[in-house]
């Protein structure tokens, strides 16, 4: 294979850097599936008929009549009357069209166990699934927490509750079991399902003990389903606790799809927003299939047949949801599915599982490119990386650097990028290329998908800006939107809908628009940190920091970090003494830990007498953020006790002082 000295990539990359667009390559735009730029053209004439006509492309038991009710704004209402089932579309249907035997997901084990699993194994499995759901009483409506590894029966458990018209609520495994217990409450769960044990770079984290630490007293919570993974040891409670393989093992393996209206709930999944308490986002059925199968489709420019797509990311998040279950399976993809760290057992192993099965298309998080880049070239050079035709990246901006050494090193020049800006709330891509139409930009996400609309507005007066730095907005309905925070209707309006009135969406993210029209996403407005790519709030971990007996008080920023993008640093009020020891640092950041999870605990904390705080006990984090970063302080005057920051920026002075000495 190719190797590169360090010196010889640095001055090749010096010299991409230099170009300021990335055309399609020729060979690629003259097979990808949308080519012509007039489709945005066409979209935005008539976006509704845009959306409807994709909507087609998915098998409805009934038509809808009415495209878009928006007769009640922010409460938007997709292909009104329709009934569908998003189980049905992603199994049943490419079943049916004799593609069964079609592979849905290459399974791979972190120690290089194997899996695969075709269409017609998932459609078995889910249906099974969802027989044994039901001889539980579970049903429509009724919401099922799903706490579980990158293992194919994550797919089966959500697909099952889909097939029911069970609500799912997923967590990310990196979140801790107190974490779950928070969610499963909030959303009064009937029903968990979670895993024995867990692959954690060659150690199996406990995941149904930790569960059962903190799950004893919550009464909603009936029926806890455990899929035996890794064969660890595990109590099962009487009455409450079952073996996945026990109640499937007699389940019937058909189960009617439920007709599900296109607007019945799909999902839940809590995010982070700017209080303590995370949002509960809700997804329906029509809309949030069509918009999560377009933009893959046409985002990835898929063709089912020949394409070996992987996304990296863990179906805990969004992305998972989107881009790992229902965007490729209603498309008909055959995917990777790999369950494991990318630098267990060896730093090359993503490259090495790309180059086994081919993979064709490959999506993952700037900052996992960024630990690539650290760990060198040469891990990724080792492997027959020329099957990969196209490359996308989410999550957080994408520094110039590792977009060029993405392109160079792992695309070889030959795959464009897709830089795709989405949230939790817009269930599918947003501002993104279409890799046979766009010029591509280093950092830039692009432009708007066909029949999305996104401004970049004056935050006092919510004008358009041309060319200019202000506030993302999204001011059209889209198919694949938020409808409400679950069970809280308020908040829903007043996060998003307050600022501009309810037909323009606060993204929550400030952005840059160029003269040519293109975006560049700056980061969040609120007190969201984005660590890593994982979206946490400040408050969250405030309220973590404070559970620790020692703490009297703390504030969360977000500081730039190169590896994990922003890192979390805290300034910590102790009860009594002023001074924290190591000790202390590492209980605090523990609690983080149990309280949220590991990615969430502290980079840095700082140990403050006292923080800056208004006349009215707000902390104001702007101050801290500017003493972090080193910067001119902004105004002051309106503090209770203005020595309190000349207090901190001596004891910042003092550590940076010990660092450099
Ligand atoms: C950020 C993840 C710049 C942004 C799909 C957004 C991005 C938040 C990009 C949502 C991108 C996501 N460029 N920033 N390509 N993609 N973001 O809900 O701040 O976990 O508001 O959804 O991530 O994070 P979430």
């Amino acid at each position: 294979m190719a190797t590169i000295s360090e010196q010889d990539l640095e001055a090749q990359l010096a010299e991409l850097s230099t170009q300021e667009r990335f055309a399609p390559p020729s060979e690629f735009r003259e097979h990808a599936l949308l080519s012509d730029p007039k489709v945005y053209e066409e979209a935005n004439a008539d976006w509704q008929g845009w959306w409807a006509t994709q909507a087609a492309s998915l098998r409805w038991f009934e038509p809808w009549q009415t495209v878009l009710d928006d007769t009640n704004p922010p409460f938007y209402k997709w292909f009104v009357g329709g009934k569908l089932n998003v189980s049905d579309n992603c199994l049943d249907r490419h079943v049916e069209a004799g593609n069964g035997a079609r592979v849905a997901f290459h399974w791979r084990g972190e120690e290089g166990e194997t899996r695969d699993v075709t269409y017609e194994d998932l459609l078995r499995d889910t249906q099974r699934m969802a027989n044994g759901l039901k001889s539980l009483g579970i049903g429509k409506g009724d919401v099922v927490g799903i706490y579980l590894p990158m293992i194919p029966e994550v797919a089966v458990a959500m697909l099952a509750c889909a097939r029911i018209g069970a609500v799912h609520n997923v967590v990310f495994g990196g979140f801790s079991a107190e974490s779950v217990r928070e969610r499963m409450e909030f959303s009064e769960a009937r029903a968990l399902i979670t895993v024995d044990g867990a692959a954690r770079k060659g150690r199996v984290a406990p995941v149904k003990a930790n569960v059962d630490a903190v799950m004893s007293d919550l009464a909603s919570l009936e029926h806890i389903i455990v899929v035996r993974s890794k064969g660890t040891e595990c109590e099962m409670r009487d009455g409450r606790d079952i073996w996945y393989h026990d109640l499937v093992v007699d389940a019937d393996t058909e189960c009617p799809p439920e007709p599900m209206d296109a607007e019945d709930p799909l999902f839940v999944l809590y995010t982070s927003g700017s209080t303590a308490k995370p949002k509960g986002i809700l997804h329906t059925t029509g809309g949030y299939l069509t918009g999560a199968a377009t933009t893959h489709r046409y985002v990835f420019d898929l063709k089912p047949e020949s394409d070996v797509y992987w996304c990296s990311a863990d179906v805990g998040w969004i992305t998972g949801h989107s881009y790992i279950i229902y965007g490729p399976l209603a498309n008909g993809a055959t995917s990777i599915m790999y369950e494991g760290a990318p630098d267990y057992p060896h730093k090359g192993i993503w490259w090495e599982i790309a180059a086994h099965y081919k993979a064709t298309i490959f999506y993952t998080a700037p900052t996992a490119i960024r630990a690539c880049m650290k760990w060198g070239a040469e891990h990724v050079l080792a492997h027959d990386l020329s099957s990969l035709r196209l490359l996308g990246t989410v999550g957080e901006p994408i520094n110039p650097k590792a977009w060029l050494w993405y392109h160079k090193v792992v695309g070889s020049e030959r795959c464009p990028i897709v830089d795709t800006w989405w949230q939790t709330e817009t269930g599918a891509m947003m501002i993104t290329p279409l890799p046979g139409i766009t010029e591509t930009k280093p950092g830039s996400a692009t432009q708007p998908f066909p029949g999305i609309s996104a401004k970049v507005v004056d935050e006092r007066t919510g004008e358009p800006i041309e060319n200019g730095q202000g506030l993302l907005v999204l001011d059209r309905p889209w198919p694949s939107m938020l409808r409400t925070l679950y069970r809280d209707d308020d908040r829903f309006v007043e996060t998003y809908w307050k600022q501009y009135g309810p037909r323009t969406y606060l993204v929550g993210d400030a952005a840059r628009v160029d003269k040519d029209g293109y975006f560049w996403v700056i980061g969040r407005i609120d007190d969201v940190v984005n660590v890593s790519g994982h979206r946490l709030s400040t408050a969250e971990v405030e309220s973590a920091i404070v559970a620790h007996e020692s703490v009297s008080e703390a504030a969360v920023i977000g500081q730039h970090d190169e590896d994990t993008g922003q890192a979390i640093c805290a300034f910590v009020t102790l009860q009594g003494s002023t001074e924290g020891t190591e000790a202390l640092i590492e209980g605090i950041r523990n609690t983080v830990a149990e309280r949220i999870g590991k990615f969430a605990r502290p980079k840095r904390i700082i140990w403050a007498d006292d923080l800056p705080k208004t006349r009215s006990g707000k902390i104001m984090r702007r101050l801290l953020r500017d003493i972090a970063e080193g910067r001119a302080l902004g105004d002051v005057t309106t503090l209770r006790d203005p020595t309190v920051m000349a207090a901190l920026q001596d004891k910042i002075a003092a550590e940076r002082a010990d660092d450099e000495g």
